[in-house]
């Protein structure tokens, strides 16, 4: 085998090149099997380098931290190779507020900037804006720049690029990949990376999906009056070296091309009332890229599912970002056949293995069984049995609560995180009460009465869920409730919530008034699921709202879960009957005379519910028609 093609890349992208660069830097020889470059998510970034900016946190905020960090290494070196700068910047971010902290927690990475503090940093900031997180050790890089140097180095070390060479297909004999399929013929080498970016989602079975975000860029005047990021809260604001201004993104989940005037019209605008004196700047470039995100909006590292495969993808809003602890991580991973210890989180099993968490249904024959084994609720691509939801308040007892989760079969519970957090009568030794290896925690954010406020509890809840032994639980159902009287979830407020929450890789359960219309906005914001009320919480007055909730049923194409109202199980079994994906409902079973036997009655009823729904009703008719047949009687 000729040295060149030890291993195939398939991508041409910052992380395809970053890969290959380090693979031929350890002497293995590498082919990069490049689509169109012009469409790379490299060619459309910003180039911000940052993670605590972007609000990542966990395992995502430990690998990006690594990334940053060996930024100024690795770009040294790659200007050193390549003789050209990439403009990597140091230069900080600043993330402006219009609400200050009301205690702002200041560490090492982040220094909180009154009013007056940050017009020394950035004068000519909007009026609303309060004050300003300095991120001091995050910055940029010029990414188109940076995609010039990588391919001046790949080039010089002898990795061997083919331009317009898409990959179509992988070739597989016994656990193997044999060759990827070309339209200009088939390439054959000992181990295969797809690093596609979101084209990895065509070529393998994996929930690497398309967010597109439209990008423009403007003209500072030579003053510089900016000269460091801008981190808005829906914009950026990214000055380059050369004097253009760079104003991002918008963020939509479609493969729909082009920019659009709304697209523009919304960064301008926000941009403008972020920084007001850009408005007059000359316009320069308006352009798009598809960043490639996963359900959990962390990447896909490590091996695929195949000996020789390996995948480095998903890399959502943070590909610039993370390219040198990719190439890294992978690079390794190739040279030693050992899997570095961090990328155990960032396996595509997190996808297709998911753990089930489920009880065999009791009394149903072994066929029964089989098919209903196969019809679980997937949420972020993780499978339940169950499509049961419940809570753990107002039960008169710790016990009767243990007995009634047990009862209703369910496998996902929710939590109100403030009142954990409170130690609320009913909520304290929660974490005992309940065997969390067994039942997944669904964190929600019960008493927030604002977006801001339930961002933060949100993120209080995923700490919790990991307390409790579920480290990759980032699954929040997302409650803005501003008025105290109905109950009713407030639309916009928990539409903003979504976005920032998606953004930060939450798989996001929100809980809405039963509007088609704010359901298909939060699906298309990212959310996994959408769920409607039936009637105000708490209430017991059932589905209310039955024609709504049939239009949101019919638009989704995430599992629509519908959530309060919910009295008795015959309102439970005509919700699943109508199509919904599951039911979440606690005050009808906690408060019920007895509550296990509740409990119970309403699994049955859900399972009711959806096997009826499986199996089709009869048609409505306006006359009545014998049961009998009516032919062959006896005249
Ligand atoms: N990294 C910023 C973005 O994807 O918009």
């Amino acid at each position: 085998m000729k040295a060149s093609n030890e291993v195939i890349v398939v991508g041409g992208g910052i992380i395809g090149l970053a890969i290959a660069i380090e693979l031929r830097l350890k002497g293995i020889g590498v082919t990069v099997l490049s689509r169109n470059y012009e469409e790379a998510a490299t060619n459309a970034a910003a180039g911000m380098l940052a993670p605590r900016a972007e609000g990542l946190t966990g395992v995502m905020l430990e690998l990006a931290l690594a990334s940053l960090y060996l930024y100024p290494e690795w770009i040294r070196k790659l200007e050193h190779v390549g003789g050209e700068s990439a403009e990597y910047n140091p230069c900080g971010i600043i993330a402006p507020v219009k609400k200050a902290p009301q205690k702002p927690q200041e560490g090492n990475h982040s220094i909180w900037l009154d009013r007056n503090a940050l017009e020394c940093y950035q004068p000519g900031l909007s009026k609303e804006i309060v004050g300003a997180w300095w991120y001091p050790e995050e910055g940029q890089v010029a990414p188109r720049r940076l995609g010039k140097v990588l391919h001046q180095v790949a080039q010089r070390v002898g990795v061997d690029i083919k331009s317009g060479v898409e990959a179509i297909a992988f070739s597989r004999e016994v656990g193997k990949i044999r060759g990827v399929l070309t339209k200009s013929g088939i390439f054959t080498a000992d181990t295969y990376i797809v690093a596609n970016g979101v084209w990895a989602g065509k070529l393998l079975p994996l929930p690497v999906t398309p967010v597109k975000g439209e990008m423009l860029s403007l003209k500072m005047p030579p003053s510089q009056p900016l000269n460091r990021v801008i981190f808005g809260e829906n914009t950026y604001l990214v000055p380059k070296q050369d004097g253009t201004l760079i104003i991002g993104a918008t963020s939509v989940n479609t493969w729909q091309e082009g920019n659009s005037a709304q697209g523009i019209n919304e960064l301008l605008q926000r941009a403008i009332q972020l920084y007001p004196p850009l408005a007059q700047w000359e316009l320069l470039e308006t352009w798009y890229g598809y960043r490639p995100n996963t359900p959990d909006g962390m990447p896909i590292l490590g091996y695929g599912d195949a000996a020789n495969l390996i995948l480095a993808t998903g890399h959502h809003r943070n590909g610039i970002l993370l390219a040198p602890i990719t190439a890294q991580l992978i690079a390794e991973l190739v040279a030693t056949g050992q899997q570095p210890e961090i990328l155990k989180h960032f396996s595509y099993k997190r996808f297709h293995s998911p753990i089930v968490y489920a009880t065999p249904v009791a009394n149903t024959s072994h066929c029964q069984r089989e098919e209903e084994e196969e019809d679980y609720l997937v949420i972020a691509g993780r499978k339940f049995r169950s499509r049961l939801l419940t809570g753990t308040g107002k039960y008169k007892s710790i016990e009767v609560m243990q007995k009634s989760v047990e009862a209703s079969g369910c496998e996902i519970v929710t939590v109100a995180v403030r009142r954990v957090q409170a130690r609320e009568k009913g909520h304290e030794g929660l974490a005992e009460a309940l065997d969390w290896s067994k039942i997944w925690m669904l964190p929600n954010t019960a008493g927030c009465r604002t977006a801001e406020e339930a961002v933060r509890v949100a993120r209080l809840g995923r700490e919790m869920a990991k307390l409790l032994g579920q480290e990759d639980n980032n699954f929040v159902k997302l409650e803005v409730i501003s008025d105290p009287k109905y109950l009713l979830p407030d639309p916009l407020g928990t539409l903003q919530a979504a976005e920032q929450l998606v953004k930060e890789g939450f798989a996001v359960l929100p809980y809405v008034n039963a509007d088609p219309l704010l359901c298909k906005r939060l699906e298309e914001v990212g959310c996994v699921t959408v769920m409607p009320l039936g009637s105000p919480i708490g209430s017991g007055q059932g589905i209310r709202n039955l024609d709504n909730i049939r239009i949101i049923i019919e638009q989704a194409s995430v599992p629509v879960i519908i959530d309060a109202g919910i009295g008795t199980p015959s309102d439970a079994a005509l919700g699943m009957e109508m199509g919904a994906d599951a039911l979440l409902l606690n005050t009808a079973i906690a408060c019920a005379d007895n509550p296990v036997q509740m409990a119970r009655a309403f699994r049955l009823a859900t399972e009711a519910g959806r096997l009826a729904y499986k199996a089709g009703r009869i048609p409505v008719k306006s006359y009545a028609q014998p049961s009998s047949p009516t032919t062959g009687l006896v005249k």
